[in-house]
């Protein structure tokens, strides 16, 4: 965050923390979304995120004028709380101001989400038992490298644990490795391809090279070819964690020894 704001303050430019991956966690001390220098936190809480309400997301403003315009924005346009029409105080008037989204969180969502806020610093606690576990469990494994589990100051939540696989040292490519795996019953996600490779911005940039830098974004492309996450939820066990873990081994052998036989 150091580093966007340098950027940010040099430029004039407005900070919005897409913090959709990131409940729970701190940075320099301060919890995410905390920073009245942004202009507004958003968070998502789709099924696969460390809370969720099946659907669905926060925002955390700094900014009164922002919070009212897209409290309007999120129910056609309308001024006002819509429950609000059927109370005593309220008017059964609606009024359109500006041309809104049906994009308002429903009261089911909501009722789900007070409960899961409740449990979420458990959560995020299983996922760093877990997390660091699996840094134990390959800390030898020469083929992979592995991810930073951040320091005191920089509080992860543990959303994902993303590896990266050496191609060259396990005589496998990514995907390749991730079909060897799914063979062992063990499904991982990549996430993510860079955006710039997804084919709507692929066809963008290549009409538009001036928006791209001149050798591209090659750290981006880099990680992006070696990455794949592992299964990572409070309610992993130990022991599907060794199956995980067994599993990586095994194909890191197997691939191996049929590059040995292949010589
Ligand atoms: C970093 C990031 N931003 C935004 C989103 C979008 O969240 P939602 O699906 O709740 O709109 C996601 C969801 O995967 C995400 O991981």
């Amino acid at each position: 965050m150091d580093e966007i704001w340098r950027i940010a303050e040099k430029h004039g430019l407005w900070v919005i923390e897409d913090a959709a991956q990131a409940m729970g966690a701190r940075y320099k001390g301060t919890k995410i979304g905390g920073d009245p220098r942004s202009i507004m936190s958003v968070y998502s809480f789709h099924p696969n995120k460390n809370m969720t309400t099946g659907e669905g997301g926060a925002i955390a403003f700094f900014n009164d004028e922002f919070e009212s315009r897209i409290k309007r924005l999120r129910f056609h346009g309308i001024d006002r709380d819509a429950w609000k029409r059927f109370a005593k105080e309220g008017s059964p008037h609606t009024e359109v101001f500006e041309p809104g989204r049906k994009a308002n969180f429903m009261d089911l969502q909501a009722a789900m989400g007070l409960h899961q806020i409740g449990k979420l610093d458990g959560f995020n606690a299983r996922r760093g038992v877990l997390f660091h576990r699996y840094l134990d469990l390959m800390k030898d494994i020469d083929e992979v490298m592995l991810p930073w589990p951040g320091d005191a100051d920089h509080g992860h939540c543990f959303h994902l644990f993303v590896l990266r696989i050496h191609p060259e040292k396990v005589g496998l490519d990514r995907d390749a490795f991730v079909a060897a795996l799914k063979e062992e019953n063990i499904g991982t996600g990549i996430h993510y391809r860079p955006a710039h490779v997804h084919p709507w911005y692929r066809d963008f940039y290549t009409a538009h090279p001036q928006h791209l830098p001149q050798d591209g974004l090659p750290h981006s492309e880099w990680s992006g070819e070696r990455l794949l996450s592992l299964p990572l939820w409070p309610g992993l066990t130990e022991v599907d964690q060794d199956q995980v873990v067994g599993a990586i081994r095994q194909v890191i052998a197997r691939a191996k020894s049929a590059a040995r036989t292949m010589a």
